[in-house]
């Protein structure tokens, strides 16, 4: 388990799968979250995702956001390249806890589980250009634009650019001393 004294990333149990799945099945975010094309996700359906994400042969690394021993959301490494020592990071919260700096505690824990913990070397992610509030708490965290796929997003009636971000170990280990 990781420690912070309001933020606990920990494993998902039973307990967890109402919250989460309401979170997984909220359509008012729900192209901040997924590249996927919305859909009125039932709970089977998600409970065969889950199990799916689990079951990846490259060992996918979804924790539990937890607050005061409620789990109010999920940050997640996956598309683990063992080759590259590369992952994508992935964070979701329930509504109530956002804008609370819960997100930046949780990427910022994630982050160095990522490097320290798991050995690895650059982490990366993307983001629809429009989540400001999330490019900052990635921001915040080191990671850094390299790219935009252009009107690569259909957001609710409108194409949007997907923002690429990075950070390798070393720059992250560099900043330390500065954050
Ligand atoms: C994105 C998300 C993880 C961020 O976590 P959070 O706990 O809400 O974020 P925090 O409160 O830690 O920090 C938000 C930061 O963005 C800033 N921010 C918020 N809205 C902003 C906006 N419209 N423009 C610029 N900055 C904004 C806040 O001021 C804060 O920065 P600060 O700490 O320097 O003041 C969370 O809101 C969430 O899960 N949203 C829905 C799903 C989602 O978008 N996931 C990301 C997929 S890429």
């Amino acid at each position: 388990m990781i420690q912070h004294p309001a933020v606990t990333l920990r494993p998902r149990t039973d307990a967890d799968y109402d919250a989460l799945y309401a979170l997984a099945a909220e359509l008012e975010t729900w192209e901040q979250r997924s590249p996927l094309r919305p859909a009125a996700m039932t709970r089977k359906g998600w409970e065969a995702r889950v199990a799916e994400y689990d079951a990846d042969p490259n060992g996918n690394l979804s924790f539990v956001v937890d607050v005061d021993g409620e789990a109010v959301g999920t940050v997640s490494l996956f598309d683990i390249d063992g080759f590259t020592a590369t992952a994508e990071v992935g964070i979701a919260l329930a509504a109530p806890a956002r804008g609370r700096g819960i997100g930046s505690e949780a990427i910022r824990q994630i982050v160095e589980f990522g490097f320290v913990r798991a050995n690895l070397r650059r982490l990366h992610l993307e983001v629809i250009a429009s989540n400001a509030g999330a490019i900052r708490v990635y921001e915040k965290a080191g990671f850094v634009v390299e790219g935009r796929q252009r009107e690569h997003a259909w957001v609710r009636g409108h194409y949007e650019d997907i923002v690429r971000m990075g950070l390798l170990r070393d720059e992250w280990r560099a900043a330390l001393g500065d954050r």
